[in-house]
């Protein structure tokens, strides 16, 4: 993290922004392209983030009566498949900071016959108790927050021991896939952002917040040091997304 002159600076893409602003800007980014989500997300990943979130809800492996917190949860793909899971005497908690998403999400569920708990709330300060959850999930959305460190504090500290964190993320794609992939991120994401939900920086955003991200060791390590004494690293289409999956010890 960049510090100048007390002003604590971050990163929004490729630019240096202060943290209050980089918050400003990733809810205008979710504001913008809310109803115009679940289509660019087909669009742009030709249908495979359902594989991957279907290999997430395959791989949290949730039993009847468990509770699950959902982060950032968006649209509720992932916080939708778990509740089937869970089923009625289980708990889904499906939540983001964002109550634009938030509330497509919560529709978009009702429309499929599933009404979950829903709240409005900032992964890195959570307004929940210690130890309340056997899982907690977050897909696509640690990359978008502020002080990833604090967010994960917070959720090793909602779980219970034993407890798994799902991590579903971009991360470092194999180095010969790099070059085409930087080609499509860079050319085509903007343009496709641009055209299908009238905004192609908030497309120009996510490309260059992937490449910030914190790759697999990476992220695996800082997982560690919130308290996961066991993190497995699922590498899925060649490492342009990785699941990483810890267990509080
Ligand atoms: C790319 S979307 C992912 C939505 C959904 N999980 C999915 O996989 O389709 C990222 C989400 O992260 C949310 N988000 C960003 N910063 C957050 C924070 N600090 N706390 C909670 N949610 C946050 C955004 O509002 C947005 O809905």
């Amino acid at each position: 993290m960049l510090e100048v002159s007390g002003n604590r600076q971050t990163h929004f893409g490729f630019d240096s922004v202060s943290e209050a602003d980089k918050a400003r800007r990733v809810r205008g980014v979710f504001d913008a392209v809310a109803s115009k989500y679940d289509l660019m997300n087909d669009l742009m990943s030709f249908g495979l983030h359902r594989a991957w979130k279907a290999y997430t809800v395959a791989v949290a492996k949730l039993r009847p009566g468990e509770r699950v917190l959902d982060l950032a949860g968006g649209t509720g793909d992932l916080a939708g498949a778990f509740a089937r899971q869970v089923g009625a005497s289980g708990l889904v908690l499906h939540t983001d900071i964002n109550e634009a998403m938030l509330r497509q999400g919560r529709d978009r569920l009702l429309d499929e016959g599933l009404l979950l708990p829903t709240l409005i709330c900032d992964a890195e300060s959570l307004p929940l108790p210690d130890a309340s959850f056997d899982l907690v999930s977050v897909a696509f959305g640690l990359r978008n927050m502020t002080h990833k460190e604090q967010a994960l504090a917070e959720m090793a500290r909602v779980l219970r021991p034993g407890g798994r964190l799902l991590v579903l993320e971009f991360s470092k794609v194999a180095a010969p896939l790099a070059r085409a992939y930087d080609w499509y991120s860079f050319n085509v994401l903007p343009r496709l952002g641009q055209w299908v939900a009238g905004d192609g920086d908030s497309y120009r955003y996510l490309a260059e917040s992937i490449r910030i991200h914190p790759d697999q060791a990476a992220l695996k390590a800082m997982m560690k040091d919130a308290g996961f004494g066991h993190v497995d690293v699922h590498n899925l289409a060649a490492g342009i997304v990785a699941l990483h999956v810890g267990v509080k010890c």
